[in-house]
């Protein structure tokens, strides 16, 4: 029936099952919290990474207060960035989610929910680095 043909079938996948649903410590070192809202319809995602020293991402999780596109919005992301450099998954853009789920246009803003979210937890551990960065002089 056509009800069941407005969502691709790697939408209903995510949503159904969604992977790496979860909290990390927001205040770990190691972990950084990307909480980003959608002013058009007020959904609101929360995405962290776990980063080791090299800058690579061992894990990611997700909250997503939000319609289905956004849950399998960040489904796909933690998905897709975990393994990567913070530098790498900065590359990862919302036409790429939106078009690996099929989005119909008027979800696009779900899928771009998940690349903020990305990049604003790239952020938060990028600051938290810089400010507990030890002097250059110090090291041994
Ligand atoms: Fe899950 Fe592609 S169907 S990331
Ligand atoms: Fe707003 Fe999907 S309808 S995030």
């Amino acid at each position: 029936p056509a009800s069941q043909r407005l969502y691709h079938k790697n939408v209903v996948d995510h949503y159904d099952n969604p992977r790496n649903v979860g909290s990390f410590n927001k205040n770990d070192l190691n972990v950084g919290t990307g909480l980003v809202g959608a002013p058009a319809c007020g959904d609101v995602m929360k995405l962290q990474i776990r980063v080791d020293d090299e800058g690579n991402i061992v894990d990611s999780c997700f909250k997503t207060f939000g319609c289905g596109s956004a849950i399998a919005s960040s489904s796909v992301a933690t998905e897709w960035v975990k393994g990567k450099s913070v530098d790498e998954v900065l590359t990862i853009k919302n036409n790429d989610i939106a078009k690996h789920l099929s989005l119909p246009p008027v979800k696009l803003h779900c899928s771009m929910l998940a690349e903020d979210a990305i990049k604003a937890a790239v952020r938060d551990i990028q600051a938290k680095r810089a400010s507990s960065a030890k002097p250059a002089a110090q090291a041994d």
